[in-house]
């Protein structure tokens, strides 16, 4: 039962309460799969340094301007996205690009929480011992054996989930914020931890090397598409996110200085996690092209390696969890904003009710691995093709939807208070951001598109 006196502070019109929160909300957001299990496999499978470059000049002028973008969308109206875009652009299907973000963020926490229930597994398992003495000494197998036992992923599944839901629940500063401003600094010490023991490893430069240094022969089309794809994944932009976050923000603070901080922590965790990752793999001759189970695999190995491992281990797994679980917030967050907007006393079910139908959703990808893992659809599993639709198609044609509709369906004066509102910075800035958000973003959606399709 709802109490009354408790539906208080989930009135609409709920607020951060401090700047520092939002940002530390925010970037918890973007800082998760994406970082620190995503950007490691894929930088290892597609050259490295190179990769990384590239990820970096995306999300710098892209990536930024596109998250300012959904920051004016969101904190013009002070709406979720839905009646944000109804707003902004009445009697038209603008509000379309509002339930394209909702329905991508089910499908990303369906799978999304997948991944987290395995890191839930791996984290309790590491704290009972029950990582330390793979079957045969292989990572490998030890992770096809917890990923294909339905029960113990099943119920790790769940349990991300209920987490999630817990949390977002409580309301914007009760519930997400507070669990923000607790697990992003955490988060950050153990970071730096981790990089310290891993760079000083012996042979822990090699590594670096080949996280650092570009090799430009490398670079394909196939490279610079998944660079896009991971700069926009990375800082969840495309499926109105940020919109949400943003709409609970106040009106003094200025857009411009949040999202560079956000976008400066992101690449700041981009950056230390292959820190974290590629010395130990190189140290101790391990192979960085694994793929997805990278993590999974090869750094318990590394880990097993190390002086107090296990402890590092543990560690590392409590980061992860972290960051998947601020992330995972902002995927419901959205649906449950949308919901309980005109109505807070509705928070509590609909928290309750979306996640559960997301933990539902995800049974599929759960089982992708297990029960399910020769069902092939276009020939690969539920799960990967998912990730796919989801980080190929429906993020990049919402974040060139959010591009058009913010730069020619807002009126410019109105785009330029919103956007300047609270910071020194005059027209130059405005005209750029206008260039990079009205042309340059949307023909590098485009241009990628035509490459996925073989146009050129
Ligand atoms: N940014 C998150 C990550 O990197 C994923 C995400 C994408 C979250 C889109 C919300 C929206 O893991």
């Amino acid at each position: 039962m709802i109490d009354e006196k408790e539906m208080v502070p989930y009135m609409a019109g709920e607020q951060w309460k401090s700047k520092i929160g939002f940002i530390l909300a925010a970037a918890g957001s973007a800082i998760g799969l994406g970082a620190v299990w995503k950007l490691p496999y894929v930088a290892g499978t597609s050259g490295g340094g190179a990769f990384f470059l590239v990820f970096l000049v995306f999300t710098l002028l892209l990536g930024t301007s596109l998250l300012l973008a959904e920051f004016v969308i969101g904190r013009k109206t002070q709406k979720p996205p839905i009646q944000a875009y109804k707003e902004l652009a009445p009697g038209t299907p603008w509000y379309w690009v509002g339930i394209l973000g909702i329905i991508s963020s089910c499908l990303i926490l369906s799978f999304y929480a997948v991944v987290g229930g395995w890191i839930l597994t791996y984290f309790i398992r590491s704290l009972t011992g029950g990582l330390t003495d793979p079957p045969e000494g292989n990572y490998g197998i030890l992770f096809e054996s917890i990923i294909s036992n339905h029960w113990e992923v099943g119920a790790a599944h769940l349990g991300f989930i209920v987490i999630t839901i817990l949390i977002v629940q409580g309301g914007i500063q009760k519930g997400i914020e507070r669990a923000s401003s607790i697990m992003m600094p955490a988060l950050f010490i153990i970071f730096i931890v981790l990089v310290v023991r891993s760079l000083t490893l012996d042979g822990a430069m090699e590594g670096v090397r080949f996280f650092l240094q570009p090799d430009l022969d490398s670079l394909d089309g196939q490279t610079i598409l998944f660079a896009l794809g991971q700069a926009f994944f990375s800082l969840s932009l495309g499926v109105s996110i940020m919109v949400t976050y943003s709409s609970y923000l106040s009106k003094k603070e200025s857009l411009v200085r949040s999202a560079s901080s956000i976008v400066g922590l992101s690449i700041l965790i981009a950056f230390l996690s292959g820190l974290a990752i590629f010395p130990g793999v190189f140290a101790f001759d391990l192979e960085p092209n694994e793929g997805p189970s990278l993590i999974f695999t090869v750094l318990p190995a590394v880990f097993n390696e190390m002086a107090l491992g296990s402890l590092f281990f543990t560690l590392f797994l409590l980061l992860l969890l972290f960051a998947t679980l601020t992330s995972a917030f902002s995927l419901l967050e959205i649906v449950v904003s949308s919901v309980s907007h005109s109505n807070p006393g509705r928070r509590r079910i609909a928290a309750w009710a979306g996640g559960l139908g997301i933990f539902i959703l995800g049974i599929p990808s759960n089982l992708s691995y297990g029960l399910l893992s020769e069902w092939l659809i276009f020939g690969d599993i539920f799960f990967n093709q998912i990730d796919f639709l989801v980080s190929n198609i429906l993020l990049p044609v919402g974040a060139l939807c959010i591009a058009v509709f913010a730069s020619y369906f807002i009126k410019r004066s109105e785009l330029r208070e919103e956007l300047l509102r609270g910071s020194s910075l005059g027209s130059g800035f405005f005209s750029t951001w206008l260039v990079l958000i009205r042309y340059i973003t949307p023909l590098a959606i485009i241009a990628a598109f035509l490459h996925v399709l073989g146009v050129w």
